[in-house]
């Protein structure tokens, strides 16, 4: 039997689908002025697990460590090189290809909240939307490599890189293994994405909505052809 080895600690695989789930939040709320308090907090919560996620990078176990999986060309150009093989050089963490989408995934998750908001408290025109709405779009794009990149290495490789990232497991990597879950630290996003929750849905008016239409009051598109209300 294949032997199986602790890869991810709870804080990543919470952090992902979380992360997973805020921007299909957002991105399937973006034209519709009724629901924009939850893209509002979608974004939110997407640049705050970020900057999470920016913090674990650092004292966070092996495999979520940024020192981890960031790579120079060299790398990459060899691992890409291996890919050719029947053997593709095998990583427990990120591979340096899936590390580079890493990296423009949480940039981009930054930026198009960044934007968002600065756009929301009316620090820009229409350039600004512009600017949200392309940063959105390129990340739907990077998303959507990121997911066939993962489909790929998984066939490639031979090992579930999706189940990975809900089990914490993947199979071989002997030796490689973090010891320890942190759960507590995940039971602490959990509280705090809860408390953030129950806060935004006790409180839909922030400044800028007229609460009894829904109608957002700054500055918008002005396009509401696609107003679902
Ligand atoms: C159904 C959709 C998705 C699937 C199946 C998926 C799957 C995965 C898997 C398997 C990994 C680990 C790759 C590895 O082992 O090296 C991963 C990592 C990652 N994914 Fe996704 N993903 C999805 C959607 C997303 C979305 C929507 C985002 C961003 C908005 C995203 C951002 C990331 C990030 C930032 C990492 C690195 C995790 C970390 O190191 O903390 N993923 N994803």
């Amino acid at each position: 039997m294949t032997s199986r080895t602790l890869i991810w600690d709870w804080p990543v695989r919470l952090f992902h689908w979380s992360l997973a789930a805020s921007f299909a939040g957002a991105w399937l709320t973006a034209d519709s002025e009724r629901w924009l308090n939850f893209h509002i907090a979608c974004g939110y919560t997407m640049a705050g697990l970020i900057v999470f996620r920016l913090l674990w990078g650092i004292v966070g176990t092996r495999h979520a460590r940024f020192s981890d999986f960031i790579r120079g060309p060299g790398a990459v150009i060899r691992y890409l090189r291996s890919l050719l093989s029947a053997h593709p050089e095998p990583h427990a963490g990120h591979n340096p290809l899936g590390a580079i989408a890493v990296v423009m995934l949480l940039t981009l998750g930054l930026a198009t909240a960044a934007s968002g908001w600065a756009m929301y408290n009316e620090m820009g025109g229409e350039w600004l939307e512009e600017v949200h709405e392309i940063l959105a779009t390129v990340m739907l794009v990077v998303v959507g490599m990121h997911v066939v990149g993962v489909i790929f290495s998984s066939l490639k490789h031979h090992e579930n890189l999706i189940a990975s990232m809900f089990t914490g497991y993947k199979p071989g990597h002997d030796g490689q293994g973090i010891t320890h879950t942190r759960p507590l630290v995940a039971i602490l996003m959990i509280v705090s994405l809860g408390s953030f929750w129950a806060w935004t849905l006790n409180n839909p008016a922030p400044a800028g909505v007229d609460n009894a239409s829904g109608d957002y009051q700054g500055e918008t598109t002005g396009d509401t052809d696609n107003d679902d209300d």
